[in-house]
């Protein structure tokens, strides 16, 4: 197996200062009553993260729209007959949606909503990666712009890419892997394929820390630890649970313990709670000894969505995402190739085994 990292640059990025919205009971019951009205006034479903807003997750639901992790998010909207997607989340997201829905008019609060992993992915460098190994296939996670997806060979998301990478490793594929080394690494732990890495992270889950976390375990021993697996491998590897968003909130309402330690974004608690109510949900440590976190289990990027900029969008019809058609289309068969995939392997037409 190959573990060499043949690529230059390791991006830094700077996650922008953490600017969330505070609104009094009655303005956010304005705010929404009039997000309503647009809404169906132009036939808008709302598809929001779990790592949004509790306003946002809310309004979602209260809506007829969906809360979920970022595949789900995906399937939602491309199935979903509504003229108009709001997307409330990170850019990625927003266009995967117009990806699958070119017909679709997309939305997003604002546009500003970026993610580490995606601006350290640039499309140029991603292109020079896969032209210096042609011999291998292109397996880039969600968290990505449209042009690297259209290059990349096939999209997944934490929720499934361990199953698409142990297919493809037993089909005899040898991989390159962008952006998350966090995730790659994880990935190519449980499946042993032969994955060359790209060095992006994700900022927030990059901060969580190995030994405040034995720490709080030592203190909370009958917690079970729920991890997101873009998280550091000495991380992952105290975890009782590694999965998506969507799986880890399951692990929460299915596991019999009372108590969870949960190392990922903690707008996640707001759906967690809501699913296992009465149940103790820990922050899992950022801070202490070599705390370097720039924004301490929070995405800052998440947290741009809000309910007076999702209200200006539908007053204005601004932040559209348009992708150029060229990229769209390619960007659709990488994506298209994740969703059958994963329909497939639902059907039980795809057999993986353990
Ligand atoms: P999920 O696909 O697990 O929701 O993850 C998206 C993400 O950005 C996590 O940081
Ligand atoms: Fe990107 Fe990390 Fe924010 Fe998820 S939490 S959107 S991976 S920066």
């Amino acid at each position: 197996m190959s573990l060499a990292f043949p690529v230059p640059v390791k991006h830094a990025i700077v996650a922008p200062p953490m600017v969330e919205e505070v609104l009094s009971p009655d303005e956010r019951t304005a705010l929404k009553t009039r997000i309503k009205a647009l809404m169906k006034q132009q036939d808008a479903v709302l598809v929001a993260h779990y790592y949004t807003h509790a306003d946002l997750q809310d309004l979602a639901e209260e809506t007829g729209g969906c809360v979920s992790d970022s595949l789900e998010m995906a399937r939602f909207a491309h199935a979903h007959p509504a003229k108009t997607l709001i997307v409330a989340g990170v850019k990625f997201m927003g266009e995967t949606s117009k990806i699958l829905n070119p017909e679709k008019r997309v939305l997003m609060p604002d546009l500003g909503a970026d993610c580490s992993l995606d601006l350290a992915c640039p499309a140029d460098e991603f292109a020079a990666f896969c032209d210096a190994h042609p011999d291998r296939l292109s397996v880039v996670y969600a968290n990505t712009s449209a042009a690297v997806k259209a290059r990349a060979d096939w999209v997944v998301t934490s929720g499934i890419a361990v199953k698409i990478v142990k297919y493809l490793h037993r089909q005899g594929h040898k991989l390159l892997w962008a952006p998350d080394r966090h995730l790659g690494a994880y990935v190519q732990r449980i499946t042993g394929a032969d994955m060359l890495l790209w060095q992006g992270s994700c900022v927030v889950h990059e901060a969580f820390k190995a030994e405040g976390l034995k720490k709080l375990r030592a203190e909370h021993p009958a917690a079970a630890v729920l991890v997101h697996p873009e998280s550091p491998a000495a991380v992952i590897a105290q975890a009782d649970v590694v999965g998506s968003t969507t799986q880890l909130i399951e692990a929460v309402k299915t596991l019999p313990n009372t108590e969870f330690i949960v190392a990922t974004d903690n707008g996640i608690f707001h759906k967690m709670r809501a699913a296992a109510p009465g149940k103790i949900l820990l922050e899992a440590p950022t801070a202490g000894e070599g705390a370097t976190c720039q924004s301490c289990a929070h995405c800052p990027w998440m947290a741009m969505n809000g309910l007076k900029n999702l209200a200006h969008v539908l007053e204005t019809g601004d932040n559209e995402i348009h992708i150029d058609e060229a990229i769209r289309a390619k960007a659709r068969l990488s994506i298209q190739r994740m969703l059958d995939f994963a329909a497939a392997e639902k059907a039980g037409r795809i057999q993986l085994g353990d």
